[in-house]
């Protein structure tokens, strides 16, 4: 950036002025504890049962130091104040619009195809969008930053810009030169957040997080979960990372126990080293798995090309019209229905996404999953 950053120009009036609401449990946590009105006999659960001693009569830590603290020597950052912990990434996306975009007023950009949430929350707090396409040519999946730079010159109003590395729906992580440009552009008036929801899909050699840059760069907020790579979608953990100035402004506005206890708890555990090392080994399977996959796939006729990098757990599929000559929207929305409804397999649908004509965006599932897969995508495709 070549102008002075400024957090409390860019940061809603509001949210600048927030007091947060403080529980006594933010100063003491132990002893005898009669100031959150919980209930002091306990829970309907019984002594004993699996969840009983996590104390669940009582409200979560407010501040999950614990978890921050396995997170700063996972993720090599400084301190727990780099780390935000939400209700999943979704939180999180939600979060940050409403700490820096006016409604009815500011903007946020987004590089379309992309993950659908980051338009769903900014209609949700009327927030207005503006789209800046990937360059899609051959499946490169890649920023154009000149347009974007454009487009922040032309909506001074553009407060955040979303960017999803690897991408979903396009498997693809993104240039780090060109996450670079867009953090130093002159006419960003505004935050970069980067949703690394797939990172540890990729080969640790590649060095793929920016979650450091959080050390380097005041405008950048890195998103990760524990949904995907650590197979615990179903508890809602979601993380934040950025500097700890807008990591104190993201904890003045989240609700005070959002994080709840059950999830507290696994995912001290999760973050556990005999844990990290655990997802490292299944990610690497998945790899291997996603490898098979792909060279299955590509052989059954009305299969097109397999767009996109495949940098995160899925792949990007693209289905043939009946002459196998381009991708066609309503074969691969009917390969879909009859996948779903016939055999019982569920994939998604991203055809009339932006760049993924046709295409169909399959999850790498277990080598059991994956052969019913490839022997009823077989069949769904046949030729009626
Ligand atoms: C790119 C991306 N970001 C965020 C999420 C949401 O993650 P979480 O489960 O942490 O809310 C998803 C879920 O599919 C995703 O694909």
């Amino acid at each position: 950036m070549s102008k002075a950053f400024s957090l409390e120009a860019i940061v809603r009036p509001n949210i600048l002025a927030l007091k947060p609401y403080r529980c006594a449990r933010d100063d003491y946590s132990s002893g005898i504890l009669l100031d959150a009105n919980e209930n002091s006999f306990g829970s309907v659960l019984e002594v004993g049962e699996p969840r009983s001693s996590q104390d669940l009569h009582r409200y979560p830590d407010p501040n999950q130091v614990p978890i921050k603290e396995r997170l700063v020597s996972f993720r090599g950052l400084p301190s727990i104040d780099y780390f935000f912990l939400g209700v999943g990434s979704d939180e999180i996306i939600d979060l940050v619009i409403r700490i820096f975009c006016v409604p009815g007023k500011d903007k946020i950009l987004i590089t379309p195809p992309t993950y659908g949430m980051y338009s769903v929350c900014a209609n949700i707090n009327d927030v207005s969008i503006v789209k800046v396409n990937l360059d899609v040519e051959d499946g490169r999946f890649q920023l154009k930053t000149d347009e974007i730079s454009k487009a922040l010159s032309e909506n001074p109003s553009i407060k955040i810009i979303f960017l999803c590395s690897p991408g979903n729906p396009t498997g693809t992580a993104l240039s780090h030169n060109d996450i670079k440009a867009i953090l130093e552009d002159p006419n960003l008036n505004g935050v970069v957040v980067v949703d690394e929801a797939y990172i540890d899909f990729m080969d640790e050699g590649r060095n793929a997080s920016v979650a450091k840059w959080a050390e380097r760069y005041p405008n950048i907020i890195v998103m990760q979960t524990l949904s995907k790579s650590f197979g615990l979608a179903g508890v809602r953990l979601g993380i934040g990372i950025s500097n700890p100035e807008i990591i104190q402004l993201m904890n003045n506005t989240k609700a005070p126990y959002n994080v709840n206890s059950l999830t507290s708890s696994i995912a001290l555990d999760a973050l556990s080293p005999k844990n990290i090392e655990k997802m490292r080994s299944t990610t690497q399977q998945i790899q291997v798995e996603k490898t098979k996959l792909m060279s299955s796939i590509v052989r059954l006729r009305g299969i097109g090309k397999i767009i996109g990098a495949n940098d995160a757990n899925f792949i990007l599929v693209q289905i043939l019209d009946e002459t196998c000559e381009k991708p066609d929207r309503e074969r691969a929305q009917s390969v879909y229905k009859k996948l779903a409804e016939y055999h019982g397999v569920v994939v998604r649908y991203r055809g009339s996404e932006f760049g993924c004509e046709g295409c169909l965006r399959i999850t790498v599932g277990t080598p059991q999953e994956n052969d019913t897969l490839i022997e009823k995508l077989g069949v769904a495709l046949e030729i009626k």
